[in-house]
Formats: structure tokens, C-alpha cells, sequence
């Protein structure tokens, strides 16, 4: 009798999980065949890079295991900075378009996947001129010209007409600034901590985020979403070097620098979006759900939100973290770090998903 029960609970589990199966199957079909947007184009750093820094002249690359460890399909090092896909990724994924963004100096796409998806951002990129000059890579204004390269092949591609509804309707995601406070100001080799007080400094990355989104507006972009900064001194690179200051947990000052600019930024969004009605602008708050990870780990499955799973965890990224690097974890989803400086594929995914709800209730979506 018990096993007839359990027999018939069995089968009616069965029946629930292929319903489901088939469900989700259909709602895949059925987003795949009509896309809510026509393409995800992609602005900004090492966040949201999906492998362009592998063909220019850097040493910020990530084009070796283990990095991409955890891709679907199996491991391959794209030149995300991290163990597998990145938020604009499952982005894409989410609105009905491809599941991974390619990155445009990746010679192995063409303007067809990129009238669906491109991405020109660069790891270790910034805001500020003088951010990109540090490690040798794409500053952001030649972001914008890769950008109206990018609608010249289109229109030709697609013709003018498609080409604009094309531009028009995609969403924008752009994801920058960390490194004009991390690798920039307060690494002091550019010389701008000299020029500028923080506060400051914080007002002419300010202007040049609003100088960027009134230029891509100006190109045809209508869908944006601009993200703030995270708590940049619990990334566990910052740390390590509270920890060699003799002090241990994050440094402050940076969430402190941090708060003031996203409230700054928050102000030049509102600001924008007033003088721009046609700009449907999303201001994305990454402080908030960064700090949710740090304080309640448990509530997302996290083991370790300190230290990066790659390495010691503790200063790692780019070419230290590698192969030959011991102690690297088995069980990324534990971490909130890949690296010493980038959040793990689970994050990303959570980071993607407030996005678009984010965009939904901002009215970018
Ligand atoms: C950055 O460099 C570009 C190209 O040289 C220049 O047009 C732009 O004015 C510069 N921006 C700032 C804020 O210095
Ligand atoms: C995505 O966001 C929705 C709405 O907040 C939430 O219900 C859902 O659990 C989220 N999914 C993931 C994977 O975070």
C-alpha cells in the first residue's frame, strides 16, 4: 500500500516537472521568436567586458583558465573577468536574444550578431581620460567612436531605416567608474588626486557620465541603464590592503566616496532625464544589492563574501590568477568574489535580474 502511494506520488511528480519542462520550453520558444528589445549594447569596464581586451595591447586580460571555468558548455576563457557569463550576458538571455554578448574587436563575429549584440567595453576603463591611459586600454570616448563605427556597418548591413529602429530600441547597458576611483585617484600615478579634492573628483566623473549618456543619446540611443558604484572598499583587493594598513575589514572612506558619488550620479540621471524626455534612463543601484551579499550571505548561499575564489583570494585578478595559482575554490557559487576584484557568475546573474527590474520599473523596459 505505502509503495502504491509513493509509486503514484512519483508519477504525479513526473507529470509536474515535464508540464513545467514543457512550459518553460514554450516561454523560451515564444521570447526566442519575438525578442523584447532588438539588441543589448554594452558600454563601460571589466564588469561588463565580454572579451575585447584580448585583442588590444594590455596586460589586463583574463583569456586563460580559470577564468570561464564555469561557461555553459563547458570551460573557455572569452576574456570575461570572472568564472562564466557576465550580467549584460544573461541580460541578453532574459529578453529573448542570444545568451552571451560579443565582445566588438572579437574578429570572430560579424555586424549580424552584432546588429543583435555588441559589446565595447574594456577592463580597466574609466570614465576619466587619464583611467584608460593607466593600463593601456579603450577609453571611453573611443567607446563612442567604436559605437558610430559600429552604425555605419549597421546601416549598411540592415539599411538606414532598420538600422535606426535597431539603435532606438536597444537597450544600453553601461557599467563604469570603479576604476577611476580604485585604479586612478587613489592608486595617485595619474596625477589627478594632485588636481582634485575626492569630492571633486566625484563632480568631473559626474560630468563625464553625463557628457557620455548626452552623446549616445545624441546617436540614437533611447534605452540606457547607468550603474553606481558598489561598496569599493569591501572588494576584497581593498581588504587586503586595509589588512596591510594594519586594520583589517573594508576600508570606508571608499563606501563613503562611493555613497557621495552614486547620490551625485542619482541627481545627474533625474537631471538628464528631464532635459532629455525622449532618453528612457535607468539609474541602477549596485551599492544596495552588493551590501545585501555582505550582510546576509546565507540568504543568497554564500560561504565567503571576503576573499575571491580564484588564488589566495586575497589580491589575485588578471594574469595572477592562473592555472599554476594554488587554493583556488572548487565551488564558485559559494563566493561572492571570483577574483579579487569581480563577482562570481551566480552574482552576475542576481545583478542582471535587479537590473531588468530595475529597467521595468524606471520605464526604460
Ligand atoms: C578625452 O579625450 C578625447 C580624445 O582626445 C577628447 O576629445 C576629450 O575631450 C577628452 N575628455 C576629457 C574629459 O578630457
Ligand atoms: C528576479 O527578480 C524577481 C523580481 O524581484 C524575483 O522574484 C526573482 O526571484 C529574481 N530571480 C533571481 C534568480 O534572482
Amino acid at each position: 500500500m505505502a509503495s502504491g502511494h509513493s509509486q503514484l506520488a512519483e508519477a504525479a511528480l513526473w507529470l509536474l516537472l515535464a508540464t513545467l519542462a514543457l512550459s518553460i520550453g514554450r516561454s523560451a520558444a515564444a521570447s526566442a521568436s519575438a525578442p523584447r528589445v532588438p539588441a543589448v549594447i554594452v558600454f563601460g569596464d571589466s564588469t561588463v567586458d565580454t572579451g575585447n581586451n584580448n585583442q588590444i595591447g594590455t596586460t589586463l586580460r583574463s583569456d586563460f583558465p580559470p577564468y570561464g571555468r564555469d561557461m555553459p558548455g563547458g570551460a573557455r576563457a572569452t576574456g570575461r573577468f570572472g568564472n562564466g557569463r557576465l550580467p549584460p550576458d544573461f541580460i541578453s538571455e532574459a529578453l529573448g536574444l542570444p545568451p552571451l554578448v560579443p565582445a566588438y574587436l572579437d574578429p570572430a563575429y560579424g555586424i549580424a550578431d552584432f546588429a543583435r549584440g555588441v559589446c565595447f567595453a574594456s577592463a580597466g576603463t574609466g570614465v576619466d581620460n587619464a583611467t584608460a591611459g593607466v593600463l593601456s586600454v579603450i577609453p571611453l570616448w573611443k567607446e563612442v567612436e567604436y559605437y558610430k563605427e559600429y552604425q555605419v556597418r549597421l546601416r549598411a548591413y540592415a539599411g538606414a531605416a532598420r538600422a535606426r529602429a535597431i539603435v532606438r530600441g536597444a537597450l544600453h547597458v553601461v557599467s563604469i567608474g570603479t576604476n577611476d576611483f580604485l585604479e586612478n585617484y587613489y592608486m595617485l600615478g595619474t596625477g589627478r588626486f594632485l588636481q582634485y579634492t575626492v569630492a571633486e573628483f566625484s563632480d568631473f566623473i559626474v560630468d563625464g557620465a553625463r557628457w557620455f549618456l548626452s552623446e549616445i543619446h545624441r546617436l540614437g540611443a533611447r534605452r540606457v541603464t547607468f550603474a553606481g558604484l558598489s561598496p569599493i572598499g569591501c572588494l576584497p583587493l581593498e581588504r587586503t590592503t586595509s589588512l596591510l594598513r594594519g586594520r583589517g575589514g573594508c576600508i570606508e572612506e571608499y563606501n563613503r566616496v562611493a555613497r557621495e558619488y552614486n547620490a551625485k550620479l542619482e541627481a545627474m540621471v533625474r537631471g538628464l532625464r528631464a532635459k532629455l524626455p525622449t532618453l528612457r534612463l535607468a539609474y541602477i543601484p549596485v551599492y544596495d544589492a552588493m551590501l545585501d551579499f555582505m550582510t546576509n550571505p546565507g540568504k543568497f548561499g554564500l560561504e565567503n563574501v571576503e576573499e575571491g575564489c580564484c588564488a589566495t583570494g586575497m589580491f589575485e585578478m588578471g594574469f595572477m590568477c592562473n592555472d599554476q595559482a594554488p587554493l583556488t575554490c572548487d565551488d564558485a557559487d559559494k563566493f561572492l568574489f571570483w577574483d579579487a576584484f569581480h563577482p562570481t557568475q551566480k552574482i552576475n546573474r542576481i545583478m542582471a535580474n535587479n537590473t531588468l527590474n530595475d529597467c521595468y520599473q524606471q520605464g526604460v523596459l
